[in-house]
């Protein structure tokens, strides 16, 4: 029997006043259509599916549901735009449209945060703070490079792929937006992109703003759509990269689908990251950065620090001083701005989420949960750790995509090497020690595409991202990113 560890912890003594981010500013339709070819039109499908707002279950707006049809138009549209004007225009000059739209993000960055945790749960203050900053700054970042391209890749010929078929998730709508259009722009490509079914509305906004910086028409076209869009995009002959952030095994069928095509294709998949405490670190400080690395985004994040191993000797303290912080977390309304976990983005989310909590229970490790209660409408789920697990948990192999963490512990360097990187993925580690050295040593060693040393779920435009083995392959980010969208001879 699992037994539910009922060691006291010091309870979370007084609440806050709710402080509401005011929904007065933005502007939301009842229903969005397609946007192809600088224009929004009405999908052929004429059908059109909800998109709900997961902390109140509330229908927030209509949005059309792309078929292939439109699929086709979208791709005839980016491939026009590529052939007559986006190719033809000067480096400079996509420079400055992508400057143009950076600039607008920024401008509306109040509307867009809100609409972003409207429609997928996220804390306003992540998606004020993190999400729509970094996005703008992924147009910034590249704006720079358009006209510097052959700085980045001297003494070498290089060539846009043409059209880039784009389909992103759920868990950082704006940001991966902005991760795949960005760099597309700059290398001279044109783009049709799908979000994420429960959160096609910042992608939708973002469209808007490409009208607003006068983008030539098909250059950009957003097309909402469902799974059936998605594989749509990849079959169809017109696009000759195709760039997918998702789940492991959508990757596995699109890289299966393009097999013997000369479609190009990166990929961007799940993670199960390590964080690793040494006895040597600073252990308040690493606390906040396992409580940021597993609950930031719920733990909708790719890169999550969902395993935890802590050194043997410092086990006790760390997992007492996890809990102690783990009931301090303010679980509720994503618009609060007091809210440090949000909603989970959907049902379907959710019950993935508490089927993997009741197999660690039945896999007879340790639950702990935050005693905090939940609101009694939307998808919410109480932050989790589970202790003593062994590397043949499933809670421990597989990725949750939620707030839990697998704590294990390690004696010596190498056994934590060892089980770290004994995981189908690779995609991001992190390491806390007091000792350069280690830090040094460790990074060589996982096999992750990032190892953040002391700290933990930290972006920038200019480092590169993306994992390896069954995390996906390709680089988002840096000059590693423009790679992704170019041809080289
Ligand atoms: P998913 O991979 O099905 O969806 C991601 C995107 O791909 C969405 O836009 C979806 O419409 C599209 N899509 C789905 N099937 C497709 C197909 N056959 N061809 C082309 N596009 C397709 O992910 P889902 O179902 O939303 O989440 C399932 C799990 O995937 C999560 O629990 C999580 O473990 C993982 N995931 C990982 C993400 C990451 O950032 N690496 C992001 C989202 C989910
Ligand atoms: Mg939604």
């Amino acid at each position: 029997m699992a037994k539910k560890i009922k060691e006291q912890v010091q309870p979370f003594t007084w609440s806050y006043a709710p402080a509401l981010e005011s929904k007065d500013h933005i502007q939301l339709k009842q229903q969005y259509e397609l946007f192809i070819n600088g224009r929004f039109v009405k999908p052929n499908s004429g059908k059109y599916f909800d998109t709900i707002n997961p902390s109140t279950e509330q229908v927030i707006a209509k949005v059309a549901d792309a078929n292939p049809k439109d699929v086709d138009s979208a791709m005839m549209a980016a491939k026009n735009a590529y052939d007559k004007t986006w190719s033809k225009i000067s480096a400079k000059e996509r420079g400055k449209y992508i400057f143009r739209i950076a600039r607008i993000i920024q401008e509306r960055a109040r509307e867009f945060a809100v609409i972003e945790s409207i429609d997928g749960g996220k804390p306003i203050r992540e998606s004020r703070d993190i999400d729509i900053p970094l996005a703008a700054n992924h147009f910034f970042y590249y704006a720079g490079w358009a006209d510097k391209l052959q700085y980045a890749f001297p003494n070498q010929q290089i060539k846009p792929h043409g059209v880039a078929a784009q389909i992103i998730p759920w868990n950082f709508p704006l940001l991966m937006a902005a991760w795949k259009i960005a760099p597309a722009l700059a290398t001279g490509n044109t783009v049709v992109l799908k979000p994420a079914e429960t959160t096609p509305l910042t992608a939708m906004k973002l469209a808007e703003v490409m009208q607003e910086a006068d983008l030539p028409p098909g250059v950009v076209n957003i097309i909402s759509g469902q799974k059936a869009t998605g594989a749509a995009m990849v079959q169809h002959p017109i696009p000759n990269k195709i760039a997918f952030t998702g789940s492991t095994a959508v990757g596995k069928w699109i890289q299966n689908e393009i097999a013997g095509t000369d479609k190009k294709l990166s990929l961007e998949l799940g993670g199960k990251g390590a964080n690793i405490i040494f006895a040597d670190a600073a252990l308040d400080q690493a606390i906040e950065g396992i409580i940021n690395g597993i609950f930031f985004n719920q733990g909708h994040v790719c890169c999550a620090g969902s395993r935890l191993f802590v050194q043997e000797s410092v086990a006790d303290i760390v997992v007492k001083k996890l809990k102690q912080r783990m009931e301090t977390l303010i679980i509720g309304d994503p618009l609060d701005k007091q809210t440090d976990i949000g909603a989970i983005n959907s049902k379907v989310q959710l019950d993935k989420i508490n089927h993997y909590i009741k197999l660690g229970i039945k896999e007879e490790a340790s639950m702990y949960q935050s005693s905090c209660a939940l609101p009694s409408k939307g998808f919410f789920c109480k932050p989790t750790l589970f202790m003593h697990t062994s590397q043949s948990h499933r809670i421990v192999q597989e990725e949750i995509f939620g707030p839990v963490l697998a704590i294990q512990t390690f004696r010596t360097i190498e056994e934590v090497i060892e089980k770290a990187n004994n995981i189908p993925y690779g995609l991001s580690a992190g390491v806390w020690t007091d000792k350069g050295s280690k830090i040094f040593n460790l990074t060589q060693k996982l096999k992750a595409g990032v190892v953040w040393a002391n700290t933990f779920n930290k972006f920038d435009p200019a480092s590169p991202f993306g994992g390896y083995k069954e995390s996906g392959f390709g680089r988002e980010g840096g000059v590693h990113g423009l790679a992704a969208y170019l041809q080289q001879f």
